[in-house]
């Protein structure tokens, strides 16, 4: 069962584009992340300064998609608030003239129109998607997984917008990765297009082993979809793990010959694995103007001290 929850009120930039609205998966348990994340949803930690369904947010707005459902699951309350005004903090904030901070605090609700929905048990990502079909209607929409950053200086998304313009159907983003990593996502069976970025996605299977995969090229955390997706969901019985799989109805289109995949080669992290987490807000920190200079030098004695030796990196450091 999925539950509408009443929109925040924002601006929005003005689209250009068929595609207009966007579906933030983020009520996965994120077991991979506990203790962290039994009482906080894991696309709320924090990245350097901003939870990571801001970034996610913020990817969507740039490419130009200027409504966003949130597909939320228990104790995601923190989602909701985090993108509706917050009228005490602000009202503190503006009495101090403290005008950086409340630009801040009111950034998140400006970005886009945002909606929430519940998806009231966690039974997949097909599933997740399926509860956006009453908001979505009939129109091609993107979904962005809500874990899932994609840099902030990469253009994936809008790339993949054009591919759906000119192709039709819906598009999957294709990452290479190491034979030994491919069990962990969903791997497309591709043919060439005459274009360097862009395959035909033959078939897809949800975490094959290395030895069942058709190639290394996995799925990640972008898509733009076609409505068809909603008919071939409902119809989507468990799947791997017991539950409906995204990856299970786009197999479905692909053997239609709908679904092409924009092969991407820049920077993306699964901030709901630990390691992959302490890497992007490494990268985000170094890139950042205020934190970057001071982190990087701190960050490059630091690997000097444990290279020869003088810092041992299980201990807390003093500098
Ligand atoms: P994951 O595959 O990362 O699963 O979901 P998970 O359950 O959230 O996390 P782990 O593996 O237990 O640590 C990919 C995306 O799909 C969403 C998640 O919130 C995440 O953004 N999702 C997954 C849902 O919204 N609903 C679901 O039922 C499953």
């Amino acid at each position: 069962m999925c539950r509408m929850i009443a929109p925040h009120a924002t601006s929005a930039p003005a689209s250009v584009r068929a595609v207009t609205k966007a579906v933030v998966p983020a009520a996965g348990l994120g077991t991979r992340f506990l203790p962290a994340t039994k009482a906080t949803p894991k696309e709320m930690l924090p990245v350097v300064d901003k939870p990571a369904i801001q970034y996610v947010v913020e990817e969507a707005a740039a490419a130009g998609l200027d409504d966003v459902l949130m597909v939320t699951g228990r104790h995601k309350r923190a989602i909701e608030d985090h993108f509706d005004n917050a009228f005490e903090l602000e009202q503190a904030l503006a009495a101090k003239g403290d005008t950086v901070r409340l630009d801040s605090v009111r950034d998140p609700a400006r970005l886009a129109n945002i909606h929430h929905i519940r998806q009231g048990e966690p039974l997949g990502l097909g599933h997740a998607v399926l509860c956006a079909r009453r908001h979505v209607g009939d129109q091609p929409f993107a979904v962005l997984l809500g874990d899932d950053l994609i840099d902030p200086r990469e253009t994936l998304l809008s790339r993949m917008l054009d591919v759906r313009d000119q192709y039709a159907g819906s598009v999957v983003a294709l990452m290479e990765v190491d034979p030994e990593q491919i069990h962990l996502y969903g791997c497309a069976a591709v043919e060439a297009t005459g274009e360097d970025d862009v395959v035909r996605v033959t078939g897809l299977v949800e975490k094959p082993s290395r030895r069942d995969a058709p190639s290394t090229y996995a799925v990640i955390g972008r898509y733009v979809l076609d409505p068809a997706v909603f008919d071939t969901l409902e119809r989507t019985p468990p799947g791997r793990g017991g539950e409906i799989q995204l990856t299970d109805a786009l197999q479905e289109l692909a053997a239609d010959g709908t679904v092409h995949g924009v092969v991407f080669d820049g920077l993306r992290y699964d901030t709901g694995d630990k390691a992959d987490y302490l890497r992007t807000v490494v990268r985000l920190a170094c890139a950042r103007d205020d934190l970057g200079p001071e982190f990087t030098s701190w960050l490059k004695e630091f690997v000097t001290g444990l290279e020869d030796g003088t810092v041992d990196g299980r201990h807390r450091q003093a500098a």
